[in-house]
């Protein structure tokens, strides 16, 4: 990257030390960030005894294989005794575990003693239809509690999981099966979005006549609709579960037993099958989530994120549980049946951590500041973001209605492949920055590096690498080392490379750019995404933006922005076009006029996985006027259709 993104970096003065109180009692402080440099094994090693084993590690990285990690080796554990069980045992199995709550208004206070003893019928009803230590089992199934109890039912008797988001379509889900040799699926009937009963059932159906290995399916009743079984291949949970024994005596497991796969778009079309294994995984997940979110005994947490997601998996199951914290676990969307679900559960609950992504805080201000103003949200201490940049505007915004102007917002960068935060600051040490990642999680090694893989100093832009492995890394991609080494290992010798581009601050903190792919070159000169999307949204007028890089003649790339306006802005055409040139003219004014858009359409939605990521590629499609790709992961198919017709009538003017 050229020192041209240098020239192009917004300006943010704004600075918010860690509450006073907050910092007195810090879970991390200045100490452990010593304490890690000092002695990187060391510290892992210390991190280890967050956990119970059953035989203690006494090595803990093994990285003369590399890229193939190893982490506490010659220990054996088993994850769901320690997600569970040692908290009984311990005298918590009346603390809540999950505050259920579903989407129709049904509720669900589950605590440990009940979801360990749900576990164990899960898991001798699994052992039952023959599922085996090593067998794969895959879970596809809306935000419902047994999603949990599926997952470590799974764990428990050494079964990776591989959990398939509910919003993917049959297609996708019998890729998967296929890819990791599924032999039990684990469904429900349907679940609840956006006020009505979605149906799940069919869509296993129609992947199973691709999928001829698959020789049980176990069905959870959730909706009670009309749900078609096949005789002697599928099951009902309840039957099968609800008669199953209680009481199941957890085996323990090497440490690099294989514990889950996540599949993970990547460049090409095939999706891969990120595997994370147990010991080193459930170290990462309990040490970050007691770090990044100040962790405490009463905490109550909210991931208000889907279990399909990695997000799911580290900061709703594993690290929550494994910490013995309690949880909130939503099904249905925020705006049912009114936009302030979200905050309405808060205050219910009095959650004191609410983790979610920047597209969610940015759908809320649309929405406007008056809905979360209605609630009381004073038990929160800390916020989180995840799963992209946050924009400055969106982070001071969520800080200000959200957090009553002195919560802290942690920005976390991560990945599917590194199953733990990377990069955040620490709520109790880190004066926030608006917009910035800031600094490596102690005990994680980043940097930020040039074409040639050699570190740049403060000031400039780069590439984001790890230097050094973690516990939660990824192992392999599922049946193909070779992807693994070629995608991550190979940009940058012996270190790990995962596409985003990053920048050091004046101050050496780390903002994280977006990928790489999305970074664009205009006529030379390097401008990220993100950037250019943060100015347009820092304008009064803007509510969403998303900008692709389309290719130009002359100049190479040319910038398009696609933009939601804040609500009754630019009703008339007439004040769609001022706006344009408004817009224009003020991200002149915010990078400089080599950032200035080719043409801004003005949308009223933009296209998004299930996930809330922008679909670039699809928009930089329409921007170029490309066939479209597969649209089979779009919430909404009809936003295409809108943004194309604006798109036609832009063009015509
Ligand atoms: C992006 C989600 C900026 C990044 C946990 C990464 C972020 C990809 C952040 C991984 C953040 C995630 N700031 N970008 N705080 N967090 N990303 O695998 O591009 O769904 O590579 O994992 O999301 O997405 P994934």
């Amino acid at each position: 990257m050229s020192d041209d993104a240098l020239s192009n970096l917004l300006h943010e003065d704004r600075r918010f030390p860690p509450p006073a109180d907050l910092a007195a009692n810090a879970n991390v402080t200045a100490e452990t960030y010593a304490a890690a440099d000092a002695d990187f094994e060391g510290f892992w090693a210390e991190q280890a005894k967050r956990l119970s084993w059953g035989t203690e590690p006494t090595k803990t990285l093994d990285w003369s294989n590399a890229p193939f990690a190893t982490w506490y080796e010659d220990g054996t554990l088993n994850a769901a005794y320690n997600c569970l069980d040692r908290h009984v045992e311990a005298g918590n199995g009346d603390k809540v575990a999950f505050h259920f709550v579903g989407e129709p208004g049904d509720t669900r206070d589950i605590t440990y003693a009940e979801l360990t003893k749900e576990v164990c019928q899960a898991a001798n009803a699994l052992t039952d239809l023959g599922v085996e230590a090593g067998d794969r089992v895959a879970i596809y199934l809306p935000m419902i509690p047994e999603a949990v109890v599926a997952m470590l039912a799974c764990a428990r008797i050494g079964a990776p999981h591989t959990v398939v988001f509910g919003g993917f379509s049959a297609d996708a889900l019998a890729t998967r099966i296929k890819d990791c040799g599924v032999e039990v699926v684990i469904t429900a009937d349907g679940g609840y979005r956006r006020g009505s009963a979605a149906a799940l059932k069919p869509a296993v159906d129609e992947a199973l006549t691709e999928c001829p290995d698959v020789n049980h399916v176990l069905v959870i009743k959730r909706t009670e609709q009309e749900t078609a079984m096949t005789e002697g291949r599928d099951v009902w949970w309840h039957d099968a579960v609800g008669n199953a024994s209680p009481e199941h005596t957890p085996q323990n497991f090497p440490a690099e037993q294989p514990l889950y796969i996540m599949y993970t778009s990547g460049s090409t079309g095939q999706p891969k099958g990120i595997l994370h294994t147990t010991a080193g995984y459930l170290v990462g997940c309990a040490y970050t989530h007691w770090a990044a979110f100040d962790l405490k005994d009463d905490d109550v947490f909210w991931t208000a994120a889907d279990i399909g997601w990695v997000t799911g998996h580290s900061y709703l199951v594993y690290g929550p549980l494994a910490n013995g914290a309690t949880s909130v676990m939503y099904e249905g969307t925020p705006d049912t049946p009114h936009k302030g679900r979200w905050w309405e559960i808060i205050e219910k609950y009095k959650v004191t951590i609410l983790y979610c992504a920047p597209t969610a805080i940015r759908t809320f201000m649309k929405w406007g500041a008056d809905i979360p103003a209605k609630f009381d949200l004073s038990s929160l201490r800390v916020l989180g973001s995840v799963g992209e940049p946050i924009n400055p505007e969106a982070y001071v915004w969520y800080r200000t209605n959200i957090g009553g102007d002195k919560v802290p917002v942690v920005d976390t960068w991560w990945q599917t492949e590194t199953g733990m935060h990377m990069i955040s600051p620490m709520p109790g040490v880190t004066e926030g920055k608006p917009g910035a990642a800031m600094k490596a999680v102690p005990g994680v090694v980043v940097d930020v590096v040039n074409d040639e893989g050699k570190p740049v100093g403060n000031g400039h832009g780069g590439y984001l690498v790890v230097t050094k492995p973690w516990p939660a890394m990824l192992r392999t991609i599922w049946g193909d080392d070779q992807r693994f080494k070629d995608t991550y290992w190979s940009r940058f010798e012996g270190v790990y490379f995962a596409g985003d581009g990053a920048k050091k601050d004046e101050d050496g903190d780390i903002w994280v750019l977006g990928r790489v792919d999305d970074v664009m070159n205009v006529s030379g000169h390097r401008m990220s995404t993100t950037e250019i999307e943060s100015a347009l949204v820092s304008h009064e007028r803007v509510a969403e933006a998303a900008v692709v890089g389309a290719t130009d003649e002359t100049t190479g790339q040319a910038i398009v922005a696609f933009v939601i306006l804040r609500a009754g802005e630019g009703e008339t055409a007439d004040d769609a076009e001022t706006i344009v040139q408004t817009l224009r003219n003020h991200v002149a004014k915010e990078i400089s006029p080599i950032a200035k858009p080719r043409q801004i359409m003005v949308v009223e939605e933009l296209p998004k996985t299930r996930s809330g990521k922008i679909m670039r590629r699809l928009l930089r499609d329409i921007a170029e006027n490309r066939e479209l790709g597969d649209v089979t992961t779009l919430q909404d198919s009809s936003v295409m259709n809108l943004i194309k017709d604006n798109l036609e009538s832009s063009k015509e003017d």
